[in-house]
């Protein structure tokens, strides 16, 4: 029998002691920094499911992750060791992205149902073999998507579905803010030594440790990361895609660079990404240093041929389009030779009802957790599937790989291939480092 079969066995086996629906989840958390502590919160306020261990490569962190767990967690400072609990149903895995395929493998190995962060992958490949690991050991994953999980999501979704703002044509998304001049630039040294630099490093490259490369500002380091196209962009595309029901573009072009922010990140400040899709198209912008002042510098506008949806987590709002005879929107300039085009007389009528609805990132968060928890006891497919975090995670990577190359690229979604160019489907893949390229190769049999 190969490993990969006997660990089949073994999560068959580990199926059969899920939890029942009045039976309580036993979680183990990876990773307790910005959004790790989010999680513990809002696993903690959950009734069927005990905070049973939680692990950390930054001491400080292991520390307050257990207290936060109410000090009853088991503490690691090694995930593999907690994978080996057998105790545990399910992990919550908060790391940086350059982490988050493999020990989401390791996991679903180990017989464990997963709730991993978003972006799911550093690169395009990544996704599908997590795909198929989560399939093959029948595990439940959800992806930290979590604004699929929100009410007034779920009902823009549908009122764009059946038609309230009617044919939508275009889609643009955008974060903007202002960090200038940046997050400043400290000189490399030693680690902490209360940090596991090695670990924390994994399967990236091995770099001279930097206050930046670690703590948080990872996202700034293509070694682990995608920059804010993925870490931001991620969450606008999802929805995107989602609410349109696409499983990917057809073709990606980017521009953008890093043009004003002084600190040691490499990922860009600016970036505008155009992604084509059936008979519609999508934006995404992100500024770093500029926040932006007209509508839709931050969220996600649905522009339809009755009027537009603006959602972010707060809540949505249609905005009607005015019924206007196509010949009044010519313009009236003075000393036109006839007297200019005649304009049609009629009161203002609009296509479209406008709405209003508010939402919560709270509540987003609270119900994805929900969910994910709803899933692991019924073995339904979670809200932000696998595969869906695929879905999502391939379309911002392309953005990257269209702005690295300097060019558009074409995606062909069924064999997930870049349409014939070689320097860019060379970014689909990137080595693991040793030992964890030997696990890699051992978990994809
Ligand atoms: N869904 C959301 O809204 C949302 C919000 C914030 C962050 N995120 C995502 O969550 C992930 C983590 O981001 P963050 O801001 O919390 O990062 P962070 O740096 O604050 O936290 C990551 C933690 O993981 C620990 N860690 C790193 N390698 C480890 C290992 N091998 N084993 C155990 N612990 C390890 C670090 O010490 C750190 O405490 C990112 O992928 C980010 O995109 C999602």
């Amino acid at each position: 029998m190969t490993r990969r079969a006997a660990l089949g066995v073994m999560s068959a086996a580990s199926y059969q002691r899920i939890a029942g629906a009045n039976d309580r989840v036993q979680v183990g958390f990876i990773g307790f920094g910005l959004i790790g502590a989010q999680h513990v919160h809002d696993f903690r306020n959950q009734r069927d499911c005990d905070l049973a261990a939680m692990c950390d490569v930054y001491q400080p962190r292991l520390e307050q992750g257990v207290a936060a767990c109410g000090q009853r967690a088991k503490a690691y400072s090694d995930f593999r060791k907690l994978l080996e609990n057998r105790e545990l149903q399910a992990v919550v895995v908060s790391l940086p992205d350059h982490w988050h395929a493999l020990v989401t493998m390791m996991a679903c190995a180990a017989g464990k149902d997963v709730y991993v962060e978003k972006p799911m992958t550093l690169f395009v490949r990544e996704g599908r073999w997590m795909t198929d690991v989560a399939r093959h050991h029948q595990r439940i994953v959800q992806v930290g998507m979590q604004q699929r999980s929100g009410r007034h999501y779920q009902h823009a979704k549908q009122l764009i579905t059946s038609g309230a703002i009617g044919k939508v044509i275009s889609a643009r998304s955008a974060s903007f803010r202002n960090v200038m001049p940046g997050f400043g630039n400290p000189p490399d040294g030693p680690p902490p030594s209360d940090l596991d630099y090695e670990m924390w490093l994994g399967p990236a490259p091995k770099r001279v440790y930097n206050p930046h490369r670690a703590l948080y500002h990872f996202r700034w380091f293509w070694d682990y990361s995608g920059g804010q196209m993925t870490n931001l962009g991620a969450h606008e595309v999802d929805i995107m895609q989602w609410v349109m029901q696409q499983k990917a573009p057809s073709a990606v072009g980017s521009s953008g660079g890093r043009f004003a922010l002084q600190d040691n990140g490499e990922t860009p400040d600016v970036q505008d990404a155009v992604f084509d899709y059936d008979g519609f198209t999508a934006e995404y912008s992100f500024r770093e240093a500029n926040a932006g002042r007209r509508a839709g510098a931050g969220g996600l506008e649905f522009c339809g041929t009755k009027g537009s949806l603006v959602i972010n987590r707060s809540g949505f709002e249609i905005v009607p389009d005015a019924k206007i005879p196509p010949s009044n929107a010519i313009p009236t300039f003075q000393g036109h030779p006839t007297g200019g085009p005649t304009k049609v007389a009629g009161q203002m009528e609009y296509w479209t009802q406008a709405a209003k609805e508010p939402g919560s990132s709270d509540e987003q968060f609270d119900l994805h957790v929900r969910n994910f928890l709803d899933c692991v006891k019924s073995r339904s497919i979670p809200i932000a599937d696998v595969e869906q975090g695929h879905r999502t995670a391939t379309a911002v990577h392309l953005a990257n790989i269209a702005l690295r190359v300097g060019r558009k690229v074409k995606w062909n979604a069924t064999t997930e291939q870049i349409v014939d160019d070689r320097e860019a489907s060379a970014y689909l893949e990137r080595p693991y480092r040793a030992p964890w390229d030997r696990e890699l190769r051992s978990l994809l049999g």
